[in-house]
């Protein structure tokens, strides 16, 4: 497939399905490698389509192995059937039976969509068009069947069968070694949201009840041995749906919830009815093999896909163009789960340092797109930041905007009026402009224009007014596609901070929304605060209200008053970063001397040291965000063009080795105090303060390496969870020599047979930002845990490399032909997989001329190889246009 050949898809093309598909039959008969089929589909014209169009179902490798109408077989003539399509060129004009058989190879099935087997069990994933890979179908969203699915396999290999809905029946088939299940779901659903399981699994179950008195059975389905290890997700699914139920008033709507991990899977995790089907990595875990960091992306996913019952399922999209109206939306609600599940300011920071990192830099470079794109060739590489983090950004500015009574109105209408169907963005916003009674269609340009908007400020005191001026204004570079941009509402919440704390905020101006908001609908205004004693300092686009880059007039003795005084723990945080990210942009460009970076570090280091000292025991958690310096990846998204990774990586080592040395003696002593007494527990509060101790670990280590391999060994020593030994084991990785290498091998050895853990030791590996890491990474893939075949291997190891900035941009380009080499055999059987991996050269154009050129080469390289999926081919060439 070259890219050129692949048609576009466009939203304005959008027209309804000829034909609707009110039931779905399936019999399924599960083998090896000859699972057979059969699909019952009843079929009707839909009113709102083209009356008397042919019947055009949808395949992806299927080859048809019978076919009746309304119980005849059909004639030779009436059908086409391919591996890609079966048309019935004349179907009656009425409601008919459809049966189709279709005969799988689930083994054979590398690229992981469709039915395929992963480690002995049978699994399905289907969205976003994988159910083609089963039956012919109508595969799109908008057409909604309700599903009854019998399943039969032999019973000692797949005793548990698991499909949507309510299981119906069950029993042996007579006079053989095989049983069956037979799966009903009452609620109608598009077929992307179908899927079964069936192997030999253990499981952990709890009953629930919902608030409006449902009775419902919750279970989590591992592998054999594994149950130990699945009780962190069932928690976590409890908790989210007491959550889901006291904050958005939703309830579960089915007798049984199931949850099945798998150890071969493309995603994170897939939403399924009633069955969500989870990388195994988001549902293992055990102090022992798993993180804080585990902990928390377990709770959030888990979250994430049962919120998807509601906004997801039950509202589903109408077209794959409307994807972020449930990935966004949801995003947004396991956001506000797990920031009141856990801390509040440090969650909003690390979702923004995710923003930034994956987002801010999609919309930088050639693969920007918007949050509703218009057109796409390969649905599957639109699973983006821009669609679920930006997504999720539009939503919370709506939130901001119009309150929170109104938002949570227009919540209810939208799960109200929707229900059922197959929606749109606009369906979605005509429920906040009712419940707010504002025109949205100005906010609406968030899902239409790509780019981060720029706000530039700038504020004046004016003594004998006493008041204060602000003056803010907007723009957003241009974007593939887009090279005009229009300004896009900018909700900016914002303090005038004085001595005493915030001043008291009253204006006459127009863009005064009243609570701290300023509204930024315009390319520039400005607004006036009268009643002002004293000259203030700003604090701007708190808690990051809108995402933006914001430029900000204030010199670094305001940012670090901020760093200290601000009432906005987001904004604290923020002010630290931007002084760090000001100093670290200088010296990465190579205009500022290394003097003025020292006398930067002894800055920082002060402020930290106070701060250290009065604050960093009362939370730790934040604590740990604030000692947590920018990336070199935000340094080199910050300076944009023409990059030098070395260059800001040394400013960087040079940064965070001046402050662990200056305040090495503090960092000692808090790790002291930092040390936990009694068992591990993943809460957050005892996370918080493992997450602080380990930070300081890292500064330690680069300030003095003799002494920071001393302190990283002891840690892994005493170390009674993985949390402790891998934030050893990665401080060890940032000091070359014997003891780190020993030290692999013995992390190596103790998780020999723990896969999950092993990707950790990969990646720590991968990311070792020196030349050697390239042979490093070659070596390890003939280690016996890694294989090219499972997803979590090849993004922990090789995505690792990719996301090392000084290795996968070797001013040689040998990183960039090592991960163009692995995206082209790695199309050959998993095209999703190599696509994303593929994505790791998002950024280039920003790079030198040296590495740019070098970078255009390997990209070049792979667009001209012959055979790509449509997966890499698409982003191939939008790469490189
Ligand atoms: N619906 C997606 C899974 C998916 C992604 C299917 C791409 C097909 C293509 C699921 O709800 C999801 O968003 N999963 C995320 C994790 C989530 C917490 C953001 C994932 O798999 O990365
Ligand atoms: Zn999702």
């Amino acid at each position: 497939m070259r890219a050129e050949d692949t048609p576009l898809i466009r939203l304005e093309d959008y027209r309804p399905a000829d034909w609707l598909i009110d039931t779905v039959d399936l019999d399924i008969s599960l083998a090896p490698h000859e699972t057979r089929v059969r699909a019952q589909l009843g079929l009707r014209p839909n009113p709102a389509g083209e009356p008397g169009a042919a019947l055009v179902l949808d395949g992806d490798e299927l080859s048809l192995a019978g076919l009746s109408l309304d119980g005849a077989l059909l004639d030779g003539a009436d059908f086409e059937a391919t591996a890609q399509s079966l048309t019935i060129h004349a179907p009656p004009q009425r409601g008919f039976t459809l049966a189709i058989e279709t005969v799988l190879d689930p083994s054979a099935n590398t690229k992981l969509m469709g039915l395929y087997r992963s480690s002995n069990v049978y699994c399905t994933q289907c969205e976003a068009d994988g159910f083609r890979r089963i039956t012919y179908f109508l595969d799109r969203p908008d057409v909604m069947s309700v599903y009854t699915v019998r399943l039969e396999a032999r019973k000692a290999e797949a005793p548990v069968l698991l499909s949507n809905g309510n299981r119906v029946a069950t029993g042996d088939v007579a006079g053989t070694d095989r049983h069956f299940a037979v799966w009903h779901d009452p609620h109608p659903k598009p077929a992307y949201l179908f899927a079964l399981v069936g192997g030999a699994l253990d499981h952990v179950r709890e009953d629930y009840v919902t608030a409006d008195g449902r009775k419902t059975e919750l279970a989590v389905y591992v592998e054999p041995g594994k149950a130990g290890r699945a009780g962190w997700a069932l928690d976590s699914l409890v908790r989210c749906m007491r959550w889901d139920e006291r904050v958005f008033g939703r309830n579960y709507d089915l007798d049984v919830f199931n949850v099945v991990a798998v150890s071969d899977f493309n995603m994170g995790a897939m939403e399924n009815k009633g069955l969500n089907i989870f990388n195994d990595k988001y549902v293992l875990a055990d102090p022992q093999t798993a993180t804080d960091g585990d902990y928390a992306s377990i709770e959030a996913i888990i979250a994430h896909e049962y919120f998807h019952n509601w906004t997801g399922n039950r509202i589903t999209c109408r077209d794959w163009f409307q994807l972020c109206l449930k990935e966004g939306l949801t995003v947004f609600r396991d956001q506000e789960f797990s920031a009141d599940e856990r801390s509040r300011p440090v969650k909003r920071i690390a979702d923004v340092r995710t923003l930034r990192a994956t987002q801010f830099s999609e919309d930088a470079g050639p693969l920007a797109h918007p949050v509703r794109p218009r057109a796409y060739k390969e649905i599957n590489n639109f699973y983006t930041p821009t669609v679920y983090e930006k997504g999720a950004e539009v939503i919370r500015m709506l939130k901001t905007l119009i309150g929170e009574d109104a938002f949570a109105r227009g919540m209810d209408f939208y799960f109200e009026r929707c229900d059922g169907t197959a929606a749109t963005i606009e369906d979605f916003l005509a429920c906040f402009a009712e419940s707010s009674g504002q025109d949205l269609a100005h906010f609406a340009r968030w899902y239409e224009q790509a780019g981060t908007p720029t706000i530039v400020a700038s504020g004046r005191y004016d003594k004998a007014s006493r008041s204060y001026t602000l003056e803010l204004a907007q723009t957003t570079p241009p974007t593939p596609g887009q090279p005009e941009k229009q300004p896009v509402v900018l909700p900016v919440a914002l303090g005038l901070v004085g001595k005493a704390g915030d001043l008291p905020l009253r204006s006459a101006s127009n863009a005064y929304a009243g609570d701290g908001l300023v509204v930024l609908d315009q390319p520039s205004l400005s607004v006036t605060f009268t009643n002002i004693d004293e000259p203030p300092i700003p604090s701007l686009l708190r808690g990051f209200s809108a995402p933006a880059r914001l430029e900000l007039d204030l010199a670094d003795d305001g940012l670090l008053r901020l760093f200290s005084a601000d009432s906005d723990s987001f904004n604290r945080w923020q002010a630290l970063q931007t002084v760090a990210t000001r100093a670290l942009t200088a010296a990465g460009r190579g205009d500022a001397p290394s003097a003025a970076l020292t006398a930067k570090t002894g800055e920082l280091a002060a402020a930290l040291g106070i701060f250290l000292d009065e604050q960093a025991l009362s939370d730790p958690a934040f604590a740990a965000q604030v000692l947590r310096l920018p990336a070199p990846a935000d340094i080199a998204r910050e300076i944009g063009k023409d990059v030098d990774p070395d260059a800001i990586h040394a400013a960087h080592r040079a940064l965070a080795a001046g402050i662990g040395e200056k305040l090495a003696a503090r960092l000692t002593a808090l790790r002291e105090k930092l040390d936990k007494k009694g068992p591990y527990s993943p809460d957050a509060e005892a996370a918080g303060r493992r997450a602080l101790r380990n930070e300081a670990l890292g500064l330690l280590a680069l300030g003095d390496p003799v002494t920071g391999a001393g302190i990283a060994e002891a840690q892994y020593e005493a170390a009674d969870n993985l949390t402790d030994r891998l934030a050893a084991l990665a401080a060890m990785t940032l000091i070359p020599g014997e003891a780190r290498e020993r030290l692999i091998v013995r992390f190596g050895d103790l998780y020999a047979t723990e896969p999950l853990v092993l990707d950790k030791w990969l990646m720590a590996q991968a990311l070792i930002a020196e030349p050697g890491t390239l042979d490093r990474v070659k070596t390890l893939m003939s280690h016996p845990s890694f294989s090219l075949g499972n997803p979590n291997r090849v993004r922990a190891l090789i995505g690792g490399f990719a996301a090392n900035l000084t290795q996968f941009n070797r001013a040689d380009g040998a990183g960039y032909d090592f991960i163009a080499d692995i995206v082209i055999a790695l199309d050959r059987t998993n095209p999703q997989v190599a696509s994303r991996l593929l994505g790791s050269f998002k950024t280039w154009r920003m790079l030198e001329p040296g590495r740019r050129s070098l970078a255009h080469s390997a990209l070049s390289m792979v667009s001209g190889t012959p055979n790509l999926s449509r997966d890499v081919a698409d982003i191939a060439e939008r790469a490189l246009a």
